[in-house]
């Protein structure tokens, strides 16, 4: 693969588990604004298709980098590509998986699959990525930027979802660490915690509310990107509705069938 260089806009985004449905909004939302693409993700075919419909529609640079969250290993691998293609790196992290409690409850496997994805996974790429962010912030007076997509889920503790949720608790926890030591560099780290979004994810599912489509979510990302926000909502209804899940006194929250 050639050295894509900046696209027009000068940025470069990283997708990472670019087939996710919110990412591939983004990824679509990033080459509107004139950004050079990478896709990072397991399923090539799939990342192939997203590339060549992100350049016939933007013209934008895209290309595509392996890339399996529990390949632990493999990161820095990830990392030196990214250093080799661009001088101008941002990152936006989706990957993500969201078993069912009751198949948690059943089988040990699935839990450490979630919580290996959801935290180590993101924990080992984004803190293999941080000296590169800083390096290149430093190096170009730029601003990187840093999205990852966490979950309202991770806000409170429920009995329908807790082994997800704790996960991107920690999540969301590990963010904050992250932004304090990268904003001393100019790097801006964005936690996105949507409500229910229409994808593969949550397809068929019972319950769900308010679903919100891909492509509003990337939008409001973008919005929330230019006004600088560390910690987001999307759609932002939910901070309302999160704000009062929050405050419900646990005598009382661990008797509802949330
Ligand atoms: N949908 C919602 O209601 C909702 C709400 C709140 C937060 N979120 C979060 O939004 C993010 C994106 O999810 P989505 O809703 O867009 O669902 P999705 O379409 O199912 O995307 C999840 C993606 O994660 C990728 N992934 C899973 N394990 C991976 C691994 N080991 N290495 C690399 N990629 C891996 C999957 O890739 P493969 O195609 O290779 O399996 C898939 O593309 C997730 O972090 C999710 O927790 C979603």
């Amino acid at each position: 693969m050639s050295r894509s260089g900046p696209g027009e806009n000068g940025q470069t985004w990283l997708i990472l588990g670019a087939s996710s449905a919110i990412a591939r909004a983004f990824a679509l939302a990033a080459g509107e604004r004139g950004a050079a693409v990478l896709l990072a993700g397991r399923d090539r075919e799939d990342l192939e298709r997203t590339a060549a419909d992100i350049r016939v529609r933007t013209g934008v640079r895209v290309d595509v980098v392996p890339f399996d969250a529990l390949d632990y290993a493999g990161h820095d691998a990830t990392v030196a590509l990214c250093r080799e293609q661009t001088d101008s790196l941002n990152v936006f992290l989706a990957f993500g998986l969201m078993p069912s409690q009751d198949d948690c409850d059943a089988s040990f496997e699935a839990v450490r699959q979630t919580l290996e994805t959801n935290y180590l996974g993101a924990v080992s790429i984004l803190s293999r990525l941080a000296p590169l962010l800083e390096t290149q912030c430093q190096s170009r007076m730029g601003q990187n930027r840093v999205v990852v997509v966490g979950s309202v889920a991770g806000d409170r503790g429920r009995l329908k979802n807790y082994v997800y949720g704790s996960a991107k608790a920690g999540l969301h926890t590990y963010l904050q660490g992250l932004r304090a030591r990268l904003c001393r560099t100019g790097v801006s780290v964005l936690t996105v915690k949507p409500g229910f979004v229409d994808t593969a994810m949550t397809w068929g599912l019972p319950g769900l509310f308010l679903v919100a489509l891909p492509t509003t979510v990337a939008q409001a990302i973008f919005r929330h990107l230019d006004r600088g926000r560390d910690v987001v909502y999307v759609p932002g209804f939910w901070y309302f509705i999160m704000l009062i899940l929050r405050h419900i006194p646990e005598r009382i929250f661990k008797r509802l069938s949330l």
